[in-house]
């Protein structure tokens, strides 16, 4: 593994919630995340992982995505994406600036293309980790995103955010920082905005309990449980009560620069298909629909 990527991990997703106190109570009692703060309104929730915090809901008019943090290997590797990102003709904020959320650290926020609001944030504490649970979630797996564009906006992720390209399907494009084979997923769509929002357990049974607990609380499977082709992990989609597309994963596959980066012929099904075991049942019209709907904050 070279560890030479400025971006080092996705560390949280911040979302609008209309009713926050009940998307809350999902979060903890359904989802299964642990409540770490509860300043001004807002909610933020933690994995048993050593993340400050991997979700964030703040009060909004209506659900959409506020920002998604990628921790940088230091201050200096933040300045510097900060000024690519400048250069390559995104809008971003004065900083670098103290963090006040969970973690502190410094931060400094930047418009994407299309106006993904993405936030890079360096310096935050590590929370003391939690023992590993099998149906909850230790931290982010990754962040889909919808676009127009996949390989233009594809390209600004590479070439300006320093990710590397794993493979490109028909319709997506998987983009790593690290080891996990994708952090961030670009889907096309006929509209840029929030696909859905993974979350890592720690092994594929944990995928089946907790959505066992989905299905006790009343939220049917929108896709899955099945194994993703690219990334090879297993995979339940759900949408939460805001309307978000919630993903519960595990056993996301761990890949170097050896990694033979694979192309749209590569992810070809037989008719019918849409996971690698060939158990999925399609994907319900309600989590199609919900898939295209959350749009970026501002
Ligand atoms: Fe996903």
């Amino acid at each position: 593994m070279s560890g030479d990527f400025p971006i080092v991990a996705l560390a949280g997703v911040e979302i609008a919630s209309t009713d926050p106190a009940a998307h809350a109570a999902f979060w903890r009692d359904v989802w299964g995340l642990a409540p770490v703060a509860h300043p001004g309104g807002a909610h933020f929730f933690a994995g048993t992982g050593s993340d400050p915090f991997i979700l964030a809901l703040l009060p909004g008019r209506e659900p959409a995505l506020r920002a998604v943090t990628f921790r940088c290997a230091c201050e200096a590797a933040m300045a510097d994406l900060a000024a690519r990102a400048a250069a390559a003709g995104c809008k971003v904020a004065d900083g670098p600036a103290p963090d006040s959320r969970p973690g502190g650290g410094r931060m400094i926020d930047i418009r994407g293309p299309h106006g993904c609001p993405i936030r890079l944030v360096c310096g935050d504490r590590p929370r003391q980790a939690a023992p590993p649970c099998i149906d909850r979630a230790e931290r982010l797996a990754h962040v889909n995103i919808n676009t127009r564009d996949v390989d233009g906006l594809a390209a600004f992720w590479r070439e300006v955010l320093g990710f590397r390209l794993s493979d490109r399907s028909r319709q997506m494009a998987f983009l790593r920082c690290n080891a996990d084979h994708h952090a961030v997923v670009l889907a096309e769509a006929p509209v840029e905005g929030l696909n859905h929002i993974a979350f890592l357990l720690p092994e594929w049974e944990g995928v089946m309990l907790a959505s066992g607990r989905m299905r006790d609380h009343g939220f049917e499977i929108g896709w899955g449980v099945g194994r993703h082709g690219p990334g090879n992990n297993v995979f339940a989609y759900f949408v939460d009560p805001e309307g978000y597309v919630v993903e519960h994963t595990a056993e996301v596959l761990q890949v170097d620069d050896s990694y033979r980066v694979g192309g749209p012929e590569d992810w070809v099904w037989p008719p019918g298909r849409t996971d690698r075991w060939g158990i999925a049942p399609p994907k319900s019209a309600a989590c199609k629909a919900a898939q295209i709907a959350i749009r970026f904050a501002g």
